[in-house]
């Protein structure tokens, strides 16, 4: 059976903040990046050799046409990979790409994903049918993909940096428990200082690159605890943070619904909400992070 897959184009626009303050004039670490491209520097970002902090969001909106199959960069057609190079494959990427570097943005692109790129190596190589979680526990699927271990793969000599994701309330639902030691947000600091420790170890910098909790009270009470432990165990002093996820208001298919027309729901009005979605009408939220 031929399947699409989506190479998930997660995209992660990184609004550059204002990266000049306090700048230190340190070379690029590899020459060869062009200028415009973040780096990496021991354990901070750096854009053209300065200090590079941001505000972050992800936009999943942009690759989600999976069910009407409009829009993918390659699909496996049991026998090999075939990039998709069309108007509704890699040029739409190009598309996104070159509007980002018209507006100073900067992009992380996903190479597979979760929920949109594992069900294909294990169908493709586990068989057809075969659970999800396959991915992580079949030895070939292993060793045509990563094996996960992040204080491992940080330390690996071409991985520049480390990203991690928190949503300690859909994984550990005992939490808050009565009689339980861990809060929803103790067990974030926690997962937050795991991660501080092994990018001192590795000397390099991590991005808590998703994160949420459902509802506004919630969300009000957790993030400024989360986000000032983020700022306060980076040692490059920025909190290098991607809450999961900024909704976007006033969605028309003609105007600001544009980049996601080919997805299948056209949204109208606001952008869906998973339930750790907040708009910037939801201030006490929204202004945790501006
Ligand atoms: C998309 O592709 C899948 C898998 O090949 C197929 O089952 C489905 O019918 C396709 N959907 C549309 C809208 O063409
Ligand atoms: C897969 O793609 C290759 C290259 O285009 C082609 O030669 C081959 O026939 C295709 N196989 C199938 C099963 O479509
Ligand atoms: C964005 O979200 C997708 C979907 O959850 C995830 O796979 C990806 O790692 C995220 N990417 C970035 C750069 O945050
Ligand atoms: C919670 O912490 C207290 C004090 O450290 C300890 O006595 C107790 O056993 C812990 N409870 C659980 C459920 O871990
Ligand atoms: C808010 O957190 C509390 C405590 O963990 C939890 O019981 C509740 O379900 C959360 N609310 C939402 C909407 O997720
Ligand atoms: C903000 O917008 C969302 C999405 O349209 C809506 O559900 C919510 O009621 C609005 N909140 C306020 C305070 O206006």
């Amino acid at each position: 059976m031929v399947r699409t897959w989506l190479a998930t184009c997660a995209i992660a626009l990184w609004v550059l903040l204002a990266s000049g303050a306090g700048a230190v004039n340190v070379p690029r670490k590899n020459p060869k990046v062009p200028p415009g491209f973040v780096t990496t520097s021991g354990s901070r970002f750096e854009l053209d050799g300065k200090p590079f902090g941001f505000n972050a969001i992800n936009a999943t909106e942009l690759p989600v046409a999976l069910e009407s199959n409009l829009t993918y960069y390659q699909v496996w057609n049991s026998s090999q990979w075939i990039l998709n190079d069309g108007p509704q494959g890699l040029q739409r990427l190009d598309h996104v790409i070159s509007t980002a570097g018209k507006h100073g943005i900067k992009v992380i692109l996903a190479f597979t994903n979760n929920w949109f790129g594992s069900d294909l190596f294990v169908n493709w190589i586990a068989g057809a049918g075969q659970p999800h979680d396959v991915f992580f526990t079949d030895p070939r699927i292993i060793a045509s993909y990563p094996g996960e271990d992040f204080d491992h793969d940080l330390l690996l000599p071409n991985i520049d940096f480390g990203t991690y994701h928190l949503y300690p309330q859909s994984w550990y639902t005992e939490l808050d428990f009565p009689g339980s030691n861990w809060t929803v947000e103790s067990w974030g600091l926690e997962w937050i200082d795991d991660h501080a420790r092994a990018a001192s170890r590795a000397n390099k910098p991590v991005i808590l690159e998703e994160f949420g909790v459902g509802g506004l009270q919630n969300k009000t009470d957790i993030y400024p605890k989360w986000v000032q432990r983020a700022l306060d165990t980076n040692h490059a002093g920025y909190a290098y943070i991607m809450p999961w996820q900024w909704g976007e208001l006033g969605l028309t298919e003609s105007g600001g619904n544009r980049i996601i027309k080919y997805a299948d729901a056209i949204n109208h009005g606001a952008s869906p909400n998973d339930g750790n979605t907040f708009y910037i009408n939801q201030t006490a939220v929204w202004d945790i992070f501006t």
